[in-house]
């Protein structure tokens, strides 16, 4: 069904700014969305429609590619643009949105991007204001809560309005194109599935490294940190992704099955193993990109016991991965932004090329998410050349460039997929509850673990690859970390 309404929650806030805004315009000039749709903004700052299509220009020059710039598709967007300045915390502000919406027969989706606090009052006052009904849909961007009980609290709080079939829970990450692209190389491939198991696979490595810091957002991450903000959805969404078994198809109930049955057979972490299996971090003083950076504690002001980094060795209790490590890695102020997914394959059973000298390394599969989009396999190969009595093999890439295979398509960002998807109502690239909880379930048992442990980050550079435990952590195995 055509939707007639978007209704944008946190329209002036940063992911506004810098990743909807920019978003919808490119649906727009692609000519994606519906002529008639109408985007309805609304936030706390008082502005009027007039000063809302201002708000979103600059943001709109700010954020999208020269090339993207366009003025008639900018001035014909800005036209579908309006906003309604709105307290969410009270329900008094809702029926004067409810005007600034109108009819909402035809089909409204909202997208909420707000502060966690503000969801229980902004789905009652959305009820209240007859802005749930039937053809409404809603998007939540994360954090949805801080643990299971609250997420729990959320979830049953919206769906006091919202059934889960029209709840759409975002993590940005499957939006990201080589994110879907696992999926297809899975699921669309002869080649991988037969070893896609214990038999086949050594490990799996999961990393998302990025270099910057804080970013300013200190009320946010610091009551976060790393596990929560980072692990408790992105990583074990890729790990659900990497793990789970084939869907019986392409659909959201079939996806999301298979994804729930991994989570839920994550081995616990907890009081006796959280110590040998994670390893948390603090980022201090050091060098980011050249550049000297304070410590965290140094950005927020205080001390902190917030964890920048964690390191995880995770297994996946059922028979396809039966002992097989899935070490999963992510940090602020670490060397390089990276986001991989690291396939470690088995070794060969037998070697004929030992006598003659020929070395081998296993097969790895590299699945890099950013900063490009790539999949490469690394193969065993024969160096060129007339070796006496011998044979010299080297490790080769047989590289997927997606840039370069797909070189005319503009890559997206990963809210044009989700934006388009929660307008249409697909909601196979969105978590449902059960996997949400799932995840918060995991996560809970690992910091209730660091706490019985009395475990706290340890520093480490701010442009390191985090504290040297998490080094051992992968070397204790016999596995060195994939950078
Ligand atoms: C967000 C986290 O969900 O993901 C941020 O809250 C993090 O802390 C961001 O920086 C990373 O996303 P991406 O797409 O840049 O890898």
């Amino acid at each position: 069904m055509a939707f007639e309404t978007l209704l944008l929650f946190g329209a002036t806030g940063d992911l506004a700014r810098r990743m909807l805004l920019p978003s919808l315009y490119a649906l727009h000039a692609d000519g994606l969305v519906a002529a008639h749709l109408r985007i309805v903004g609304t936030a706390r700052s008082d502005l009027d429609d007039g000063a809302y299509r201002d708000f979103a220009r600059a943001a709109l020059e700010e954020f999208l590619p020269e090339e993207r710039k366009d003025a008639g598709a900018l001035a014909s967007f800005l036209e579908r643009l309006s906003y309604q300045p709105l307290d969410a915390s009270t329900p008094e502000g809702f029926p004067a949105l409810a005007d600034k919406v109108g009819d909402t027969s035809k089909g409204m989706a909202i997208f909420l991007s707000t502060a966690p606090f503000l969801f229980e009052p902004t789905i009652a006052g959305l009820k209240s204001a007859g802005l749930a009904g039937d053809n409404v849909r809603i998007g939540l961007e994360k954090p949805l809560g801080t643990d299971l009980a609250s997420s729990r609290e959320i979830n049953d709080a919206v769906a006091a309005a919202f059934p889960e079939e029209r709840t759409f829970r975002i993590d940005h990450y499957l939006g990201k194109e080589t994110v879907q692209n696992l999926l297809a190389l899975r699921f669309a491939n002869m080649m991988f599935e037969p070893l896609w198991n214990a038999n086949g696979i050594d490990h799996v490595q999961i990393t998302v490294s990025e270099t910057v810091g804080l970013e300013g957002r200190v009320g946010f991450y610091d009551g976060a940190g790393a596990l929560r903000d980072m692990v408790q959805n992105h990583m074990l969404q890729l790990l659900a992704l990497v793990a789970m078994e084939p869907p019986a198809s392409f659909d959201a109930t079939a996806v999301r099955d298979e994804k729930v049955k991994v989570l839920r057979s994550l081995r616990r972490i907890d009081a006796d193993s959280a110590a040998t299996h994670s390893v948390t971090g603090q980022y201090g003083a050091g060098a980011s990109k050249g550049e000297a950076v304070p410590g965290y504690a140094d950005e927020l002001g205080k001390p902190s016991d917030t964890e920048t980094f964690v390191a995880i060795k995770a297994h996946v209790d059922n028979w396809r991965w039966h002992g097989v490590p899935f070490y999963l890695r992510t940090g602020k102020r670490l060397p390089t932004r990276q986001s991989e997914i690291f396939i470690q394959f088995k070794n060969i059973p037998h070697s004929i090329f030992a006598k003659k000298g020929g070395k081998l390394q296993a097969n790895k599969m590299i699945i890099r998410l950013q900063p490009e989009e790539n999949i490469r396999l690394q193969v065993m190969a024969k160096e060129p050349g007339l070796d006496r009595g011998g044979i010299v093999l080297r490790e080769v890439p047989l590289d997927l460039s997606l840039t370069h295979a797909f070189a005319g398509a503009r890559r997206r960002i990963a809210y044009e997929r989700l934006l388009l998807d929660l307008i249409e109502g697909d909601p196979t690239l969105f978590v449902r509850r059960d996997e949400v909880e799932a995840q918060w379930d995991w996560i809970d048992a690992i910091r209730a673990g660091w706490a019985a442990n009395g475990m706290t980050p340890k520093t480490y550079g701010a442009g390191s690859w985090g504290p040297s435990a998490a080094i051992a952590l992968t070397e204790r195995d016999g596995v060195t970390w994939h950078d």
